[in-house]
Parts: C-alpha cells; structure tokens; sequence
C-alpha cells in the first residue's frame, strides 16, 4: 500500500519535471525503476518525511531520467518543492470547491430498531462514501415522533461531517421529498411462530401509500430499497403505486441473506469471508429462498470442490440459511435489527456506487431463469453506474430448478392475496 502512495507521488514529480523538458524514454518508463522508495510515508507534500522523499526522488532522478532535466529545477530543488506545495494547496482548495452537493435520504420506521441501527452508519458516511455529504428525512409514525426526537438528538450529538441536515416527520410527501436514496423499514416486524409472509395483510398497505407518495414528491433518479417484510411482496406494491417511475428503481431486500450465507460457508470452510464471491440467493426472502453455493467461489476456486459435502448444503446450509431470522427471532425475543441494518447499508451501497461482485438483489421479474413477469425475484446482479443488471445464462441443476420454483410459485402466491393493493 505505502509503495503504491510513493509511485503515485513519483509520477506526479514526473510530471512537473516534465515542464522543464520533453519527457525521456528512461523518464517514460520511471515508475518501473522506484524500488528506492521502499514504504515511503507521503501524506502531505508538506510533510517532512514527503520532503525527504520528494529529495531522494530528485537525487535519483539524474540516474534515471538523465540529467538534462533536472538543472531548471534550481539549487537544492527549492524550486520544485514550492511548485508542489502550490500545487498540493490548488489541488485542496480545487476538491472543496467541488464538493459533492448533498443528497438526501430517506429512512422510513426511523426510531425503530433498524432505523437505528441505520441512521448513524448513512450519517458516517458509510452507506453513500467518505465524500457525499447527506440529508436525512426520518419518517415515523405520529405516534413515534417523541421517539424520534431522541434519535435526532443523538444523531445530532455526534457531529457527523458529512450530515447537512435533518427532517424528522411523520408526513409521507414531505419525507420523501427530492429524496434520492429511500430505505423503507417501517412495518410491523414478525413475531415467534409467525412466517414473514403472514405481516402482508398489516404491512401491505404501508407500501402503497409509501409508493403514492415517492411518486409524487421524490427525485425522479430515487432509488428504493424495501426492508419491511414480506419485503419482495411490500417491493412490488410499493413499485406498482409509483406509477411514473421505473420498476427497476425499486428492490426489496435480499442483502441479509447474501451476507448469512457467506458467513456460514466461511466458517464451514474455514476460509476468510473476503475470499468468497458468487454466493447466490434466488427468489423470495422468506424460508423458500434458495441460498445457491454452486457458482460460489473461495478465493477464486469453486467452493463446492473445497467443501465437498453435498449433504452438509442441503441438510444444514440451506435450512440455516432459510430460516436465521426465525432463529434470531427464537434467541432474541426480537426480529435481526444491527445485521439486517449492515445489509441495507451494503446492498445500497453497491447499488448506488457498484461493485465488482455478485450481489443479490430483488429485481422485476422479466422472464430470466424462467420467472415470469409480475414478480420482484431475487437473482445475482452485476452493479454499474447505478444500474442492476442480472447474472444471465448461469446454468440451473434439477436440484437448484426445484428450489427457485418453491420461491417463484409463493411470490406468485403473495401477489395474488395482494391483488388489491396492485391497482
Ligand atoms: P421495529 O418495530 O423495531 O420498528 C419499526 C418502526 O417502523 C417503528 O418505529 C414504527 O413506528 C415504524 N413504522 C411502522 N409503520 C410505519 C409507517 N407506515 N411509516 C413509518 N414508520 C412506520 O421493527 P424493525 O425491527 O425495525 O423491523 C422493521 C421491518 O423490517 C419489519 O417488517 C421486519 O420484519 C423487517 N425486516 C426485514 C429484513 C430483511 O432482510 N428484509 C430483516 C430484518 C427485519
Ligand atoms: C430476518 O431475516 O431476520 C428478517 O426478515 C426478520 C424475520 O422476520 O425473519
């Protein structure tokens, strides 16, 4: 890490002597030869150490680029050093006068247990990057307002940089007025004994008249992620009640089950969670989602051939999987609060800044692996530009095929006991 700082440094002092003179082929060819750097420390052109190196550069560089361009740098490069203190303070004061504008996010069940778990993460910078500067709207129930109050007191409390304000309100248009980011979070969670899909006839109408509302006031680029369960189901009406906007702006959230699933094969195979990639989830986020460990690879090589142990995937992994929240819920007399707050964070995350690996995501159904419309499946996607796509043409065992017709046929289910919600 420290050398590749000490090479981009280099070829910026490339560059200024390249002012002086036509770049040699020797100069061309600098980074090649900086093995003299070692782990030179260069936070700023200021610092002493960065002024040492910037001398050990210069002194090398008669050896390297030849000495025809050093002599206009000036005696003892006093020259050189000013110029790129300059430069580094143009530099600074060019990237705050290019600020990032703030964009606002919406957080709705926002003095809830995953709404707090959440805000202080987005508010930190961690869900939209170090340089976005954000608004929050928090949107609660009139009931949960006082509730609120405190968490907007906390927030307040921590002196986040990058918080550029705060609405607190339980009026849905003005909540998700210009909002640009929504997590909808705000439902009745399920309790011990219960299936995710039995919250549809408490839950559902939240979502239309959540959806009505982003229609209406929301910035026409919103990107909306559904967390409150049955989340694919609550996704479709909310989706379906923003009628000017794009089924595609929409998901509900399969992020959770993506990282349990990691989790789970990485303690099985003792192998580090950053070494594994592809780990699917397909369908529904109920207990007939289909966690997919096929394609899955661990530190490039196919996880099946490391684990080999069919009967462990489909008699502990599959199930675990399945059926964690129902397992949280059992231990902690409450549904999963700071890990499904880490997933949101993570999913909206990749979708908003993109990834280099597969994520699943709940998108509009479109016929891919069978699934027809009508539906918001969960399917490995690529992330770019703040587009999804899905991980098309992966081939599908009679196995993994039974399995994502169990999610297809309840989501299908689902949408039908919602029909009235879907107008
Ligand atoms: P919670 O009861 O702690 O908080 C819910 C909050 O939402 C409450 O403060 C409540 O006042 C508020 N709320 C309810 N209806 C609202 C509405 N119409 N508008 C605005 N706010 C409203 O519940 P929680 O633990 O935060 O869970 C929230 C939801 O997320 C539940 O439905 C739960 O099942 C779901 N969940 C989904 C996942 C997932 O992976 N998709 C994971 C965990 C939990
Ligand atoms: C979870 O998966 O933890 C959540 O959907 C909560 C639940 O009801 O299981």
């Amino acid at each position: 890490m420290m050398r590749s700082t000490g090479v981009r440094l280099a070829n910026c002092g490339i560059s200024a002597v390249r002012t002086a003179g036509r770049p040699s082929v020797a100069a061309r060819s600098f980074s090649s030869e900086l093995d003299f750097l070692g782990s030179a420390p260069a936070k700023s052109m200021k610092d002493p150490s960065s002024r040492a190196l910037w001398e050990k550069i210069l002194l090398e560089v008669p050896k390297i680029a030849g000495a025809s361009e050093i002599p206009k740098v000036g005696p003892k490069y006093e020259g050189l050093l000013k110029f790129m203190d300059g430069l580094e303070d143009s530099l600074k004061a060019g990237q705050s006068a290019v600020e990032k504008p703030p964009v606002t996010v919406a957080v709705t069940g926002a003095a809830g247990a995953i709404g707090y778990a959440t805000l202080f993460r987005i508010a930190s910078g961690q869900m939209l990057g170090p340089d976005q500067p954000v608004i929050l709207n928090l949107i609660e129930l009139p009931g949960a307002m006082n509730a609120l109050k405190g968490v907007v007191m906390e927030l307040q409390d921590c002196a986040f940089p990058l918080l550029r304000g705060i609405n607190a309100t339980d009026n849905l248009e003005q909540g998700f007025a210009d909002v640009k980011y929504a997590l909808l979070v705000g439902a009745k969670p399920r309790g011990p004994g219960m299936e995710r899909g039995d919250l549809l006839k408490d839950n559902g109408a939240i979502f239309t008249k959540q959806g009505a509302a982003i229609n209406k006031t929301a910035h026409r680029d919103i990107k909306v992620l559904v967390v409150g369960n049955p989340a694919n189901t609550n996704c479709l009406i909310a989706a379906t009640a923003a009628k000017d906007l794009s089924p595609t702006q929409f998901t509900a959230m399969m992020r959770l089950d993506q990282d349990r699933a990691i989790a789970q094969l990485a303690a099985k195979a003792n192998a580090a969670v950053k070494d594994i990639d592809r780990v699917i989830i397909w369908g529904n986020h109920s207990a007939n989602q289909y966690p997919d460990i096929h394609h899955a690879r661990i530190g490039g090589k196919r996880a099946l051939d490391l684990v080999k142990d069919d009967a462990w995937m489909k008699k502990d992994f599959i199930p675990n999987v399945q059926k964690r929240g129902a397992a949280i819920i059992a231990a902690r007399g409450a549904s999963s609060a700071a890990s499904a707050a880490s997933a949101a964070i993570h999913c909206m995350r990749d979708w908003a800044l993109g990834t280099d690996q597969w994520i699943s995501m709940a998108l509009p159904s479109n016929g891919e692996y069978g699934v027809e419309k009508g539906i918001y499946f969960s399917y490995p996607c690529i992330s770019r530009f703040g587009t999804l796509a899905p991980v098309l043409n992966l081939p599908v065992d009679p196995y993994s095929a039974e399995m994502m017709e169990k999610s297809r046929k309840e989501l299908f289910e689902e949408r039908d006991a919602v029909a009235a919600l879907l107008k």
